[in-house]
């Protein structure tokens, strides 16, 4: 069953989602030639801790694996999940994934974007601009009455047919009180299958998209996906209502007190289940 958000529970996704998308706006700002992926984490630790909230991605488990960073930064070849890093330093010509989930109040935010440091390559350049597409193009579709499977078909068609390769292994999802819930929302696939889109769903929509092969492997450390062919890869996401209106994007950075440090009230424990 894909849960279906009453008022109160959108009014507080409106909130982690206004976070989440602050969070992401201002450490966009910090990335810079020479900064380390562990610097950049660490600022979006603060910032999350500074607007009251928790990051979703700290400790969350797969198995019995807890993810050890507050952020997912993924530099060039990394796919999603990176672990900030000492020794992964920017530098010009590289490409840059920053994906902030947070929980706020019991519910959770969620949105990535891909940005360039410094000068990149043309074509790497187009798969920055082909994803943000694909991804506008995906919430188009996220319409009361259509299918999950509209969304997907929307994503593949615009991203095969600028020759780039689109994830598999991973998908978008639904999002709340949990970070994946129910439905998955594949960035390939047919249109008019999967389930019908009603009112109140709260979707994170987020194509994968890679250069070269679609293929993808995670590295020994449990967590962080590359590509197979080490050729660069770009990740958007957003999360977004289902409202009767059409698709409401949650994570759009609005007007937020700025962030207080330290931290003015403690982030709420976890409800991780
Ligand atoms: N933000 C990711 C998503 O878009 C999930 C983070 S996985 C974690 O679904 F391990 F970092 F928590
Ligand atoms: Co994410
Ligand atoms: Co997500």
């Amino acid at each position: 069953m894909i849960p279906i958000k009453d008022r109160e529970a959108i009014v507080r996704m409106r909130e982690s989602c206004a976070i989440a998308a602050a969070v992401l706006h201002r450490l966009k700002a910090l990335v810079q030639l020479g900064i380390s992926t562990y610097d950049l984490d660490q600022a979006g630790r603060d910032l999350i801790a500074g607007y009251g909230a928790r990051s979703a991605d700290y400790g969350y488990q797969i198995g019995s694996r807890r993810f050890p960073a507050h952020t997912c930064l993924s530099v060039n070849e990394e796919v999603v999940h990176g672990i900030g890093s000492l020794k992964r330093i920017l530098r010009e010509g590289d490409i840059i994934s920053l994906d902030i989930t947070v929980e706020y109040h019991g519910y959770i935010g969620d949105n990535a974007i891909t940005m360039p440091v410094g000068v990149i390559a043309p074509r790497v350049a187009e798969l920055l601009q082909t994803t943000e597409e694909a991804l506008q193009v995906g919430i188009k579709q996220a319409q009361v009455g259509h299918r999950i499977g509209d969304i997907s078909h929307a994503i593949q068609t615009l991203v095969e047919a600028r020759g780039f390769g689109v994830v598999r292994d991973l998908v978008g999802h639904g999002v709340g009180r949990s970070m994946h819930e129910e439905p998955q929302i594949p960035n390939f696939g047919r249109r008019g299958t999967g389930e019908k889109i009603k009112p109140g769903m709260t979707l994170a929509i987020e194509p994968m998209v890679n250069l070269g092969t679609c293929h993808v492997k995670t590295l020994a450390d449990g967590w962080t996906v590359v590509t197979a062919d080490g050729q660069p890869s770009a990740h958007f996401e957003h999360t977004v209502l289902t409202a009767e209106k059409g698709p409401e994007i949650l994570t759009i950075p609005r007007p937020l007190p700025p962030p207080v440090f330290p931290p003015s009230s403690v982030p709420a424990p976890s409800t991780h289940n």
